[in-house]
């Protein structure tokens, strides 16, 4: 498949007190974009970081893209500060907006690439009217609120169906999967027509503190599969 694999690894899954090391470790493993995953324990039941993390580990010297995935409602209040602390994509998940279309056109104004986050089960109705204002569809393969919980399958179909819609509107939308991505799995999930795949505690949960190569082996394998997709 000619297509243009990128993996992001969940910093939700790494070692907080050691977080620019961290990213720094995984991306010289050969990641390619940094997941922050920003939870408000009211939109998911977890609360997790914001902008003041992005910002540091910007000034830490992160220059690979970040992204940022808001799981928070209200959307908009907090779009501007993840702007300026840095973000590359922001997607938020639309049910937590009032006015979808007015947040993607504020993601875009403060600078950054918006895309919008559906839940397993939420119907992607909203792409009829967004698809072509989007640079990222991100589907969730797992409830959203914490790492490590197990990828559910269906949405596999799901994926198929935004690739076609992306590929039959001649779109450069990136297609990304988060929760349960691993080695066994990331070669179907490819398949379906991602192209951006998360994985948190697949990478993060991988390697010993002590192995000076901590990440290689895990980002390896899982480019492996990528080359047999
Ligand atoms: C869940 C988060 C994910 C999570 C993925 O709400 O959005 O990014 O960290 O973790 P794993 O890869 O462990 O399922
Ligand atoms: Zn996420």
């Amino acid at each position: 498949m000619a297509r243009n694999f990128r993996i992001a690894p969940s910093i939700l899954s790494a070692n907080f007190a050691r977080l620019g090391e961290e990213v720094d470790n995984v991306l010289r493993a050969g990641a390619d974009i940094v997941h922050f995953d920003v939870m408000d324990n009211h939109y998911v039941p977890n609360l997790t970081i914001g902008p003041l993390v992005c910002e540091a580990l910007k000034k830490h010297g992160v220059t690979a893209p970040i992204d940022v995935h808001l799981m928070v409602k209200p959307v908009d209040r907090i779009i501007p500060d993840f702007a300026k602390a840095g973000a590359t994509y922001i997607t938020f998940h639309p049910e937590a907006s009032e006015h979808v279309d007015r947040t993607i056109a504020l993601i875009r104004e403060c600078g950054c690439k918006p895309g919008l986050v559906f839940n397993p089960a939420t119907p992607l109705d909203v792409l009829e009217y967004t698809l072509d204002k989007l640079d990222m569809v991100l589907l969730m393969s797992v409830n959203p609120g914490f790492g490590g919980q197990k990828f559910i399958p269906y949405v596999l179909d799901k994926a198929r169906r935004v690739r076609q819609m992306i590929d039959a509107r001649g779109l450069n939308v990136s297609l990304e999967i988060d929760g349960g991505v691993g080695p066994a799995n990331i070669r179907d999930v490819a398949q379906a027509g991602v192209d951006t795949f998360v994985a948190g505690s697949a990478v993060f949960g991988a390697a010993k503190d002590s192995d000076p190569n901590r990440y290689d082996t895990v980002i390896g394998a899982l480019r492996a599969e990528l080359a047999r997709a």
